[in-house]
C-alpha cells in the first residue's frame, strides 16, 4: 500500500512511518518543509536500512496516489493542513486522522482537551474536507515512543472510530501489521469524541507514573479486530 504520512517528521507520524515502511508498505513523509521531510527520510533510513521504501515530500504532494492518508499534526494545525490538502484528497480515499484536540492548542497543558465544536477533531477534519474521503480517527491510545522503540512489540490496542466499515478494516490491516497491537471498532466517527480525549489521560497518567509508554487495552475478547457482520 502507498501510505502518506502528513505531519510525518513528529513523533507520532515518524514511528507510524517506521513501522509501517518495515511491514513492507510505500511509505511518504509529508512536511511543511521539504527539506525537513527529507531529514525524516535519512533518519528512517538509517534505522530501517538503505533500502527502506520510505519517500519524503511536502506534505501536499505526499498525498496524490496515497491509497491511505495519515494526519499527524498538533490540532492547533489541523484545520489549516486539511484546507491545504482539500484538493489532493480524492473520493474514497482512506484518511486515518490521530489527531487529540490538546489544550496546548491555546496555550494550555497537555492533559486538558478542547471540546471543538464539530463534537471532535476527526469530525472537524471532515467537515473541512467534505463529503468523499473515508475518515478514521485512531491511534490516540498509541505512545509514539512505543511506536518508535522497533525493537519491542507495542502494548496498547488501536481504537478506531469511522462510519465506513472497509475503511475501517483497512486501517485495522494496517494496526495488524504492527507487533502487539489489536484493533477495535469502537463506533461511528463520533466515537472519536470519546477516543481522542484518551490521549491527554494517558499522559496525565504518564507525567504522575514517570512514564512515556502508557497504553490501553479493552478486556473481553483475546482477538478484536472486525466486528461480524
Ligand atoms: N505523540 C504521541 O505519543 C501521540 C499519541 C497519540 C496521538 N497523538 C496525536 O498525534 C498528533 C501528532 O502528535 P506529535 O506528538 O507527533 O506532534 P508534533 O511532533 O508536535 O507534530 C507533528 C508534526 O506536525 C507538524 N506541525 C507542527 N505544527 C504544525 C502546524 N501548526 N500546522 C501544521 N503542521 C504542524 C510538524 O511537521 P513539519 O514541521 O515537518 O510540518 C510536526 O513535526 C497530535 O494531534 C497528537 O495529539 C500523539
Amino acid at each position: 500500500m502507498r501510505i502518506a504520512v502528513v505531519g510525518g517528521t513528529g513523533e507520532e507520524g515518524f514511528g507510524l512511518a517506521l513501522r509501517l515502511a518495515r511491514a513492507g508498505h510505500d511509505v511518504v513523509i509529508g512536511s511543511r518543509d521539504e527539506a525537513k521531510a527529507a531529514d525524516a527520510v535519512s533518519r528512517a533510513k538509517a534505522i530501517l536500512g538503505a533500502d527502506a521504501p520510505v519517500g519524503g515530500a511536502a506534505n501536499i504532494d505526499a498525498v496524490p496516489g496515497a491509497d491511505v492518508v495519515i494526519v499527524t499534526v498538533p490540532f492547533a494545525g489541523q484545520a489549516k493542513t486539511y484546507e491545504l490538502l482539500k484538493p489532493a484528497l480524492v473520493d474514497g480515499v482512506v484518511v486515518l486522522d490521530a489527531t487529540s484536540p490538546l489544550a496546548t492548542a491555546v496555550g494550555g497543558k497537555a492533559w486538558e482537551v478542547l471540546r471543538p465544536w464539530a463534537g471532535s477533531a476527526a469530525e472537524q477534519a471532515r467537515a473541512v474536507v467534505g463529503p468523499g474521503p473515508r475518515f478514521v480517527a485512531g491511534f490516540h491510545t498509541i505512545a509514539a515512543s512505543a511506536l518508535t522503540d522497533l525493537d519491542s512489540p507495542v502494548d496498547s490496542d488501536v481504537l478506531l472510530a469511522g462510519d465506513d466499515a472497509e475503511a475501517v478494516a483497512i486501517i485495522g490491516s494496517l494496526a495488524d501489521q504492527i507487533p502487539g497491537l489489536r484493533w477495535v471498532h469502537v463506533g461511528g466517527l463520533a466515537m472519536a469524541r470519546i477516543t481522542e480525549t484518551l490521549t491527554p489521560l494517558l499522559i496525565s497518567i504518564n507525567r504522575r507514573y514517570k512514564r512515556r509508554d502508557a497504553g490501553f487495552r479493552i478486556v473481553g475478547e483475546s482477538d478484536w479486530g472486525a466486528p461480524a457482520p
